[in-house]
Formats: structure tokens, sequence, C-alpha cells
């Protein structure tokens, strides 16, 4: 594996290789989810490569940008282990310079839910995917559907910028007893990981529902509302795959959403139905 740290070594390593390229960009502290996105790039293309940069310019005043966990060393490992062939390991000023041209997230769909509780972070998603993509020239590059939000964006960003990059998206994985892994777990202690269940638990609520034939939303967000209690609950939402609010679930185009703080961490999760 090469590790490259910055664009001119990222195209030294990439010059020499032929075929497609698979591409699963990250902020580290990797886990079975990047896992899981890495071995289907593996399956899918002759070149792999992975990105670990902890984006500054997604996280607001405040937010957790300076404790996010990083790993270099364990990451390394793991991405070696996954046969990555290139490792894009670039540092924030090999990324950034002054007063520079953004992307902007749509108006709307940008602004709500996420983008609401997080106003502008998804400009700092897309602006640095933007930046990842034009360095890595990716035939695919492959995203968690556990971000739906951000999956989207990016997917508009594809086609409203006629990218040439296929965007594959793959299901959330989830630890045995449903808590959707996340960097940001290992910030909860013994107890909040027990609390942190809650938002499996109200999403499995949600699928019984629809499962039983209730499809208002109302009625599905009240249920999910009663077992997030007594956590601090950012949002519940029932979307369609465009992010429109539904007032009925409509099988094969629905993505229920939750947001919640448990202690200081802000946690999100969703399922697709
Ligand atoms: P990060 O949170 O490191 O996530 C990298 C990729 O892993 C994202 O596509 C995310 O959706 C996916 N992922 C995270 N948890 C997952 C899980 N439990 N199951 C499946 N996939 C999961 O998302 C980002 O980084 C950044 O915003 C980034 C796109 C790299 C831009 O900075």
């Amino acid at each position: 594996m090469i590790i490259a740290r910055s664009i001119l070594e990222l195209r030294k390593a990439l010059e020499v290789k032929k075929g497609s390229v698979g591409f699963v960009p990250t902020m580290g502290a990797l886990h079975i989810g990047h896992r899981t996105l890495i071995d289907a790039a593996r399956r899918e293309n002759d070149t792999v490569v992975v990105s670990i940069f902890v984006n500054p310019t997604q996280f607001l005043p405040g937010e957790d940008l300076s404790k996010y966990p990083r790993r270099e060393e364990a990451d390394f490992k793991i991405c070696e282990l996954s046969g990555v062939d290139v490792l894009f390991y670039p540092d924030v000023s090999g990324m950034y310079g002054e007063d520079e041209v953004r992307i902007c997230a749509p108006d709307l769909r940008g602004y709500i839910l996420e983008g609401a509780s997080r106003p502008g972070h998804f400009d700092g998603v897309l602006t640095v995917v933007m930046k990842l993509f034009n360095q890595v020239r990716p035939t695919r590059a492959y995203f968690g559907k556990k971000d739906a939000q951000q999956l989207a964006l990016i997917t508009q960003m594809v086609e409203n910028f006629f990218m040439n990059v296929m965007i594959i998206p793959l299901d959330t994985v989830r630890e045995s007893d449903g808590l959707a892994l996340s960097s940001r777990n290992v910030y909860l202690d013994s107890i909040q990981r027990q609390e942190a269940l809650k938002l499996s638990a109200a999403l499995k609520k949600a699928t019984e529902m629809v499962m039983r034939g209730e499809v208002e939303s109302n009625a599905i967000e009240a249920q999910m509302r009663r077992i997030l209690e007594p956590l601090e609950v950012e949002y519940v939402a029932i979307v369609n795959r465009a992010f429109q609010s539904l007032s009925q679930v409509v099988i094969g185009d629905t993505i229920v959403l939750v947001a919640a703080r448990v202690g200081t961490t802000r946690l999100i999760d969703n399922v697709w139905m």
C-alpha cells in the first residue's frame, strides 16, 4: 500500500495504475462500516483509493473538530489489511488555501434536517468531496446510507456539475444490538451506549408500524419520539429519496431519519423503506 501525503504523491501513485479506480473518502477512525465500503470498492475496481482527512470546513464552530478521534496507526493497518492500493492522507494546507472558491449546498435540501442543525456543514462536505474527486478521479465512489442526506447531496452535486463518477450507496452497518457504527460512538460511556440504542429502537418501531400497515407519518413520528425519550431529539423526519417531507410512507421511496443527543454526543441514524 502506498501512503500519499500530497496530491503530487497521489498522482505519482495513480499514474502507473490501469483500469477502474474505486474511492472511499473517510475522516478516519475506521470501523466495520468503513470496511464494508472498502471491501465493495475492492471487489468492483482494479485500484482502490481510501482518503483519510478530518475536513475542518464541515465542522461548525464549537463542534468536535479538535477532539474528533484520530487513529493513524490503526487506520493504516486496516487499510493495508483490506487491500487498499493507495491511502491518501493529506494535511489541511495541502487541501485548502486562502480565500477559495467553495461549493454551496442547495438552499432547500442543504438546509433542512442535518443542514438546519448544522448550517453550512454540507457546504464543507461538498467542497471537500469535490476536491477529493478532482484529486483521485475515481470511476466509482462509495458512500454509506447512514449519512443519507450527505449521500443525496453528493449524488446531486455529481448530477448538477455533470461530474464523471458513479456514486455507489451501501447499507448501514450495525452492532449486533442495532447501534449504527459511527466514529463518534467512542465518545459514549457504557450508560450512554445503552441510551444510544433508542435511536435504532425508534427506527425499528417505525419499520414494524409500516409492516403492520400504519403509514401515517404523524403516528409513526409520535411513537418514535416516545421511544426516544428522554433524549434531546433534534429531529425525527419521514422524507422521500429527494428529501421532501412525506405525510405518508411510500414503500420504495421513503427514508425515516432521526438525530438526537446522548449526553453531548450527537448521533444520527435512519432506515430506508
Ligand atoms: P466518515 O464519517 O468517516 O464516513 C465515511 C463514509 O463511511 C461515509 O460515506 C459514511 O456514510 C460511511 N459510514 C459511516 N458509518 C457507516 C456505517 N455504520 N455503515 C455504513 N457506512 C458508514 O462521511 C464522512 O466521513 C465525511 O463527511 C466525508 C464524506 C469523508 C467528507 O469529509
